[in-house]
């Protein structure tokens, strides 16, 4: 009874509405298709695969590279393998402050998911590694990571488990040695390049305009009016630049950080450097709390306020907070099915 009451007064609403010429959507369809180009002009369409000229996609790479992602036989204890701190079921990132590497090492900072990684100018949070490739390869020495002493041992107990010559041959077939470090690092590069996450938001961008609430739109367009968009830009929401954490106020002042990190300046030495990140990728961020290099920050939500006070001198009123958080949540994506299978490792006799 309530239920049909309750119709006839939403349909006398509209029909009054209606009448009086007001639009009863919030976002009428011209405002949907202006928000639409410009997202499409700041974003751009996500491709399904990010290539590599230097190191090309093919099955039989990406195969053997999704196994080697699970190998804890390389590491100095047994125990360290790349899914250890970024497990695919929790978005490629590990929930903790810092990783944990061999024999209980902390890593100096927070793990980024690897999903739409390889999309990024280069990897870390400081940018010491030039691509996915390079990033894979230098773990295997990583003090905190695998910790092998050179990569010499690490291509022995490679080639010591029956297993691998083969593959690493179908996978490098033009190779007499294809048991390398350097073939260890193109495998798992071309893994994490098939790593991309479409999501609600991709749908949106292709023209599905029913694709995002109301909501989740205002919180798009809040995002591009307030300038996160100004850094979070790209098909990834960035991992395309280099930007001081803390322009207007030093970020340790609202993220309780432990310890003040002085980013990419440990890398170039210039005192422009102190305190410069990389904008950090936005797609699946939802999934991947605590948030920031250092992971100081456990909710979304003051993850988006902090970044209106710290990078825009801004504070972001609740309203506006949630809508950026509904906004962001459409960029959670669809992990492709076959990453999501963990895979047998080949026998070490
Ligand atoms: C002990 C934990 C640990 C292991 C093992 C590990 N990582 Fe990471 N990974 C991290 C941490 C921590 C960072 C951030 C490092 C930094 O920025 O200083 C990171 C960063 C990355 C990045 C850069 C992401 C970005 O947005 O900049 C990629 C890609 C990556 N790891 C892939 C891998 C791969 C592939 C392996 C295996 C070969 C691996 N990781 C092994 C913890 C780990
Ligand atoms: C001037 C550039 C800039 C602007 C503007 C900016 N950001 Fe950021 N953002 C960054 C940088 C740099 C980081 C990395 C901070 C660090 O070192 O941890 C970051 C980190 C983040 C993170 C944490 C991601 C993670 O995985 O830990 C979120 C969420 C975020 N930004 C959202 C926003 C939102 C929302 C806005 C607008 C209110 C915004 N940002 C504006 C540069 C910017």
């Amino acid at each position: 009874m309530i239920g049909s009451k309750r119709v006839v007064f939403s349909l006398s609403m509209l029909l009054l509405v209606f009448l009086a010429g007001v639009n009863p959507w919030p976002a009428g369809a011209d405002e949907t298709d202006t928000l639409l180009t410009q997202a499409k002009r700041v974003f751009g369409p996500l491709p399904s695969a990010i290539p590599s000229q230097r190191n090309p996609i093919t099955p039989e790479k990406v195969a053997l590279g999704k196994i080697l992602y699970y190998e804890t036989r390389i590491s100095v204890d047994g125990t360290v393998s790349c899914a250890r701190c970024h497990p695919m079921g929790l978005y490629a990132a590990d929930g903790l402050r810092k990783s944990i590497g061999n024999n209980g090492k902390l890593n100096p900072r927070n793990a980024p998911t690897i999903l739409n990684a390889a999309g990024e100018i280069s990897a870390h949070w400081i940018g010491n590694r030039l691509d996915v490739e390079d990033q894979a390869k230098q773990a295997i020495m990583g003090p905190p990571s695998f910790g092998m002493p050179s990569y010499e041992a690490a291509e022995r107990k490679l080639r010591e488990i029956k297993g691998y010559p083969p593959l690493f041959q179908k996978a490098f077939p033009e190779e007499k040695e294809p048991v390398t470090a350097d073939n260890f690092a193109k495998a798992v590069g071309a893994f994490e390049r098939t790593l991309v996450t479409p999501s609600r938001f991709d749908a949106f961008l292709k023209g599905a305009k029913t694709a995002l609430t109301e909501p989740e739109k205002r919180g798009l367009q809040t995002f591009m009016q307030t300038g996160c968009a100004g850094c979070h830009s790209s098909p990834y929401l960035s991992g395309q630049m280099y930007q001081k954490f803390g322009i207007l106020e030093p970020y340790g002042k609202y993220t309780k950080s432990a310890d003040i990190d002085e980013g990419r300046y440990t890398v170039t030495k210039n005192e422009t450097d102190k305190y410069v990140f990389k904008v950090p990728i936005l797609r699946n961020v939802e999934k991947t709390a605590p948030y920031f290099h250092d992971g100081s920050v456990d909710h979304l939500y003051d993850a988006i306020w902090i970044m209106g006070k710290v990078q825009l001198g801004k504070e972001l009123t609740k309203a506006q907070v949630d809508d950026i958080l509904a906004f962001l949540r459409t960029l959670t994506g669809n992990i492709p099915e076959n990453a999501l299978q963990i895979p047998l490792l080949p026998p070490s006799e």
